[in-house]
């Protein structure tokens, strides 16, 4: 199975005339929120999604085409992860901000988004151990453990092979700062390119989730053990960013129940939930973002568990958002019921540039199709999915490096 088949709703489908399309709604994730300073007109947030289409690190035209595409006034973007160094990265072609190269290049993707009228954050991203050695130059990558992740394998950085992770080294105590001041430098440059804020990553097995779960951290210094020492990084991390930026401008992203990426699980994820959350209210960040504990990354069934977000959505004292296989209905139950003030869609939103008007029509969504999720046609599968009274055009022939990559991808899981 792969990535969201269960979904059923399957088409390329075309509406005749998109101006069916109510101009106002009471859906509640169409009402308006006032989200720190920032106004937004509805609740559908753009998830962070690596497109792989950044060639050299650096953010391309068709980036910009690609998320104006998705950018509605007063809508929120979030980036794909962006590296904060030059050895942060562990996809090809992902996006980085460290350099002023980097910075120029988002400064027509921001634009595009903001003449639309609509705001977006950028994620910044530190993989750690989730690397390899053709992403770092050779060099072991830096973890809060020297264990490597074993049970599953990671593309290269040319993106046409698969390989073991290569064995991290664990940062010292006494490198952290630099490390920390890593996320700060790349939030300073967030935010001289235009973005409105910036998402620290601390979710889905990159280095600030290799921190926070016990099954990674088997450090024995003060970042390591107790929950509350587990959560010492992040909180170093955030308290440095929103110095530099404002603590309004940032946001964090957490995934205590995703046990099923990069070996990364935590013992107690309820706990740790509540915990991250007791660490970030010290400094009233903008928002906490946390992937949903029904939401199972690699078999992408919802799981029936007993865990939910309330207990974060009772702790944290700033907007809550929520991931994780929402669909219109469940979206608008989450808020409804107050569990969330801000959704966030991944897949439906990669597939469907328009979805805001399609959920407001109540119109079928494009099918996604994951065989080009990471491969690095700036066209194909990521900026021709067709808004609502278009038809996609077939291109035959021009999928094939995606349907090669399927095959990887499928053992990957991801
Ligand atoms: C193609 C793809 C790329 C992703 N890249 C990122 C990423 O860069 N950062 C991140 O935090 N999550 C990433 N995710 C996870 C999504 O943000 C989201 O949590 C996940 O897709 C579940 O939401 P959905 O059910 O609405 O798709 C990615 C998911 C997909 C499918």
């Amino acid at each position: 199975m792969g990535y969201g088949d269960h979904f059923t709703d399957a088409s390329n489908t075309t509406v005749e005339d998109a101006d069916v399309v109510p101009e106002t709604s009471k859906l509640p994730l169409l009402s308006p929120f006032q989200l720190g300073p920032f106004k937004l007109q509805h609740r559908v947030v753009l998830a962070p999604l690596t497109r792989a289409r950044s060639f050299g690190g650096i953010p391309q035209p068709h980036n910009a085409v690609y998320y104006a595409q998705r950018a509605t006034p007063g809508g929120l973007l979030i980036t794909e992860g962006t590296g904060i160094v030059a050895d942060a990265d562990g996809f090809p072609n992902m996006p980085g901000i460290w350099t002023k190269e980097q910075v120029e290049a988002w400064k027509p993707v921001v634009k595009g988004v903001h003449d639309k009228g609509a705001f977006i954050f950028c994620q910044i991203a530190h993989v750690g151990r989730y690397s390899h050695t053709s992403y770092t130059k050779g060099a072991a990558p830096v973890s809060s453990t020297n264990r490597p992740i074993t049970s599953t394998q990671i593309l290269v950085a040319s993106g046409d092979a698969l390989a073991d992770f290569t064995t991290p080294r664990a940062l010292t105590a006494d490198e952290i700062p630099q490390f920390v001041d890593l996320f700060r430098a790349a939030a300073r440059n967030a935010i001289s390119a235009g973005f409105d804020g910036v998402e620290i990553h601390g979710a889905n097995s990159m280095l600030i989730d290799q921190f926070l779960k016990s099954s990674v951290n088997d450090r024995t210094d003060h970042y390591g053990g107790s929950v509350e020492n587990r959560c010492r990084f992040l909180e170093e991390v955030v308290e440095s960013v929103g110095n530099e930026i404002g603590f309004d401008r940032v946001g964090i992203r957490v995934s205590p129940f995703v046990d099923d990426i990069g070996d990364a699980s935590d013992s107690d994820p309820a706990s740790l939930a509540v915990q991250i959350a007791k660490s970030l209210n010290k400094f009233r960040p903008l928002y906490l973002h946390v992937v949903e504990p029904r939401f199972h990354f690699s078999s992408e069934q919802h799981r029936a568990t007993e865990d939910s977000l309330w207990p974060v959505r009772r702790e944290f004292k700033g907007a809550l958002i929520a991931a994780g296989g929402f669909n219109r209905e469940n979206g608008n139950d989450a808020v409804k019921e107050g569990r969330a003030d801000l959704v966030v869609y991944g897949r439906w939103f990669l597939a469907n540039p328009d979805l805001v008007a399609r959920f407001q029509a109540d119109a079928p969504l494009n099918m996604y199709d994951r065989s080009t999720f990471y491969t690095p046609d700036p066209v194909v599968g990521y900026t021709d999915y067709p808004f609502l009274g278009e038809k996609l055009q077939e291109k035959p022939g021009e999928k094939k490096l995606g349907e090669k990559l399927e095959e990887k991808l499928d053992e990957l899981k991801v």
